[in-house]
């Protein structure tokens, strides 16, 4: 009697510990499944729809070659020429957020906005703008070069608020050429599938 008692006890508490398991991988991760499938073509073959995107001007504005950020559909210069700064917000009168909210200012060529509007630091550009896919990939693969971002950082990064402006930006601004959801769905599928780069 002592001993079934006991086993009863060992098993529930199996259980339990499989269910909050259960439970935390879930939370962790909700919308991936097959964390563990690596799938080189399945993976390229996602990057080349991000890649449109990324080379869409709402996201290439902010990821220039140079200091300046860029602005508009023909992505040429910002007006007044302000500079990155160290930190990517600024210098000087010339700080990012002295113009853009924390939100769009409503009308057209006004502000666009969303919290700590800038760009990525001078110590780690990430530049977009003239890059290939084979090189844009690698360098967002990389955590030297992606802001030190681990594959669960990076996945998040999908939902980051800089990223999701692109498709609330503000009147007047054309929309990358991807939805959201189909965006978020192939940057998921690029990188559980191993993060590939296509060939050079
Ligand atoms: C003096 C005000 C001012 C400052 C300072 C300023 N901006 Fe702007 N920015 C604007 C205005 C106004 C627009 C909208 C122009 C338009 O749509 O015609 C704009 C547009 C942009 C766009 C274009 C968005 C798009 O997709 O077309 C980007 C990117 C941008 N700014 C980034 C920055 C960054 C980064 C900084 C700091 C380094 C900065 N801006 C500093 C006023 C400013
Ligand atoms: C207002 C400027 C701004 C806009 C607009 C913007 N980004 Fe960024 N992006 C940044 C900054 C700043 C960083 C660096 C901060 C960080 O690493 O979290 C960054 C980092 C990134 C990275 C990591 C880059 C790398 O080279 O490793 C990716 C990927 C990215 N952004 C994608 C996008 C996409 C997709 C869009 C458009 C839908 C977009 N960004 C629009 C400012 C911007």
């Amino acid at each position: 009697m002592k001993k079934i008692s006991k086993t009863i006890i060992i098993v529930a508490s199996f259980i339990a510990v499989v269910v909050l398991m259960s439970f935390v991988i879930d939370s962790e991760m909700p919308t991936i499944k097959n964390a563990s499938t690596k799938d080189s073509i399945a993976s390229v073959k996602a990057f080349h729809e991000v890649y449109k995107v990324l080379m869409s001007p709402r996201c290439m504005n902010c990821h220039p070659s140079g200091d300046i950020p860029l602005q508009g559909d023909d992505s040429h210069a910002h007006a007044m020429l302000p500079k990155r700064g160290v930190d990517g917000k600024g210098v000087y009168a010339m700080k990012c957020g002295n113009c853009h909210q924390s939100a769009n200012t409503e009308g057209p060529g006004r502000p666009p906005g969303a919290p700590n509007w800038h760009l990525p630091p001078a110590n780690m550009r990430m530049v977009f703008q003239g890059k290939s896919a084979h090189d844009l990939a690698k360098q967002i693969a990389n955590p030297q070069t992606n802001g030190n971002k681990n594959v669960k950082q990076l996945l998040a990064h999908a939902d980051d608020s800089l990223v999701k402006w692109g498709w609330e930006p503000g009147e007047g601004r054309t929309l990358p050429p991807l939805t959201y959801n189909e965006f978020k769905k192939a940057w998921i599928t690029w990188i559980e599938n191993g993060a590939y780069a296509p060939g050079k």
